[in-house]
């Protein structure tokens, strides 16, 4: 068998992604004693983790009588009972631990006078939880994660576009990447992989991620390799994105603005969240603001531009340039609008996927021997609504757990089996990519994002969505005539064209999620069934079939330990401010 040129890189442990869940399993695993690699299709430090704004939320109880189980009912309650209650119970129980280690490697967190991490209100959090830099403390918990990798000298290989997993008797031996600017190809050979490769919000029209990032290559690997998704059509619409200019529309406008007492207001000038949640008003839970920004906007009472108004003008300059300087600085350099003068205009905008692959709780294996996954590429943890705040602590808590059960599990191995014939299709598979066509992606990719945003948005109904599922049809035809060519600009072409394929298998995942769940959930709205259905707390789930069609099944949820039923009634005795139950 005459195999394509590539070259071959051996570790122990491959993790896929170098944001925060990628670099934390990494850790994990070289602190283990462990060789380690770490691919990463952007350059290191500049990731969709650093695109993470408000803060990470620990039940530390530095200025209020929290406890891990109050985070764990706030989660779990307002993910609408659908979450997986072990994955919810571990981000309550570990993320007080992992907040102050991330604090002690640099991450730097506002602090109090007493020295203690300082925590503020985020959307739907009984207490104020959110531990924070600024405006930009995915930032800083990234950038402490890069000296921790440096300092154990971690290697991350950047501009690495991972194609395929390498599978052989449905056990993942490895990946095969190609360089974005060179076109090299790496078979990468591992005893164990954990995918740590994020969403697909970007294939939405208005998304807060940027171009070329959260397309879905990751949940495409995992179903091409034998995982399953859950909860595909729970995506978060996060209620302000920035609505000018065009050109950056979706852009997240953090919640850290209305935590730290940003209002908003109609065209009208009504303070309008008094009638959609009067208590909690601007604190309330993002599907009920986005919901209330959306039909704000679509009743005619948004501003001109289509938005509705988010003001914090009347706190003082210096508050907000402490509290939120990334924020002023975006809306000045993009709109020169000063918003310790002046409001901001907003827009729902597609922000996180709160589904993904199926992973077993304690150690996120996906199912498929040898293979992991962590962050935002996994479902389980936010149900049909996540809590601002609860995505920087699922990095770091089942980053970690990953990336030790990925090095448990090489550790253990007596041999591992590797196929030539699965490298052998990898290599073909790029190579099918490549050819003279009519069509590039990149518009095909603006198509895809318009279908969407149009037929699977913020509202759907099944008209609309069976419309989107036929549009895709025709779309994956057109994707047939694809013109990718490796030239002296490098593998864009070949980039764009396995997103595309990603992002629209991803797309057709959403859309048959969301026509099976005949209800309104939390971020799922759907005009034609408008109320929560008890019969519908289930989970639906996707599978990539040998025919490669995408099949839906749906589970039926457990009912919670009882110690855990008791918290979310609220009849278990919590000692608040230890964090422990009194037992
Ligand atoms: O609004 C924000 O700062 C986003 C935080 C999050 O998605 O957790």
């Amino acid at each position: 068998m005459q195999l394509r040129e590539h070259t071959t890189q051996i570790s122990n442990v491959l993790v896929i992604g170098s944001g925060g869940s990628g670099l934390r399993a990494a850790i994990a695993a070289k602190m283990s004693g462990l060789a380690v690699t770490v691919l990463g299709k952007r350059s290191r430090g500049d990731v969709h983790t650093v695109l993470a704004a408000g803060g990470i939320n620990a039940a530390l109880a530095n200025l209020d009588p929290d406890s891990w189980q109050q985070h764990f009912a706030d989660t779990y309650l307002e993910g609408y009972g659908i979450a997986e209650p072990r994955v919810v119970e571990l981000m309550a129980k570990e993320s007080p631990d992992l907040v102050r280690e991330i604090d002690g490697w640099g991450a730097n967190f506002a602090k109090l006078d007493n020295g203690k991490i300082d925590q503020r209100f985020f959307g739907a959090h009984t207490y104020r939880r959110t531990c924070y830099s600024g405006d930009y403390t995915g930032r800083s918990i990234l950038l402490a994660l890069l000296s921790k990798a440096d300092e154990l000298k971690i290697p991350i290989h950047d501009s690495q576009y991972v194609t395929e997993l390498l599978i052989s008797d449905r056990t993942c031996f490895g990946a095969m990447s190609f360089n974005i600017h060179s076109g090299e190809r790496t078979v990468h050979l591992a005893d164990a992989v954990v995918l740590a490769a994020g969403g697909h919000t970007r294939i939405w029209r208005k998304s807060s991620s940027r171009r070329n990032e959260n397309t879905g290559d990751g949940f495409y690997l995992g179903l091409k390799a034998g995982c399953e998704l859950t909860d595909m059509e729970m995506v978060q619409f996060h209620p302000t994105g920035m609505v000018l200019p065009e050109e950056i529309a979706g852009t997240l406008v953090t919640e850290a603005v209305r935590g730290e007492g940003g209002l908003l207001i109609n065209g009208n000038g009504d303070r309008f969240m008094k009638n959609y949640d009067p208590e909690r008003q601007e604190l309330s839970t993002r599907d009920r603001v986005a919901i209330a920004n959306y039909t704000e906007i679509m009743e005619g009472r948004g501003t001109a531009n289509g938005g509705v108004y988010l003001d914090i003008s009347h706190r003082d300059k210096d508050f907000i340039l402490e509290k939120l300087p990334r924020i002023y600085r975006q809306f000045l350099d993009a709109q020169m609008v000063d918003i310790s003068k002046e409001p901001m205009e907003v827009a729902p905008t597609s922000h996180y996927s709160m589904g993904g692959l199926v992973v077993s709780p304690d150690e996120h294996w996906t199912g498929v021997e040898g293979l992991y996954a962590a962050g935002e590429v996994t479902g389980g943890l936010h149900g049909a609504n996540r809590l601002g705040g609860n995505s920087l602590a699922e990095i770091l808590i089942f980053g970690k757990r990953a990336g030790l059960a990925a090095s448990d599990r090489s550790k253990h191995l007596g041999a591992q089996v590797r196929s030539q014939d699965a490298i052998q299709a990898a290599h073909n598979k790029i190579d099918s990519f490549i050819k003279k066509g009519d069509e590039m992606a990149r518009p095909l990719q603006h198509e895809l994002r318009n279908i969407m945003w149009e037929h699977c948005g913020v509202v759907r109904d099944q008209e609309k969505l069976n419309e989107g599922l036929a549009k895709l049809v025709a779309l994956k035809e057109t994707t047939k005539d694809l013109d990718v060519r490796l030239d002296s600009e490098g593998c864009e072409d070949l980039v764009h064209a396995f997103d595309l394929e990603a992002s629209i298998m991803c797309a057709e995942a959403t859309i048959l999620s969301a026509l099976e769940r005949r209800e309104s959930r939390g971020a799922h709205q759907r005009s034609d069934f408008p109320e929560i259905s008890p019969s519908e707390k289930v989970n639906y789930r996707i599978n990539l079939g040998d025919d490669a069609t995408l099949a839906v099944s749906r589970r039926v949820i457990e009912p919670l330990r009882e110690e855990l039923q008791k918290i979310v009634d609220g009849t278990a005795e919590i000692n608040s401010f230890e964090g422990k139950l009194l037992e």
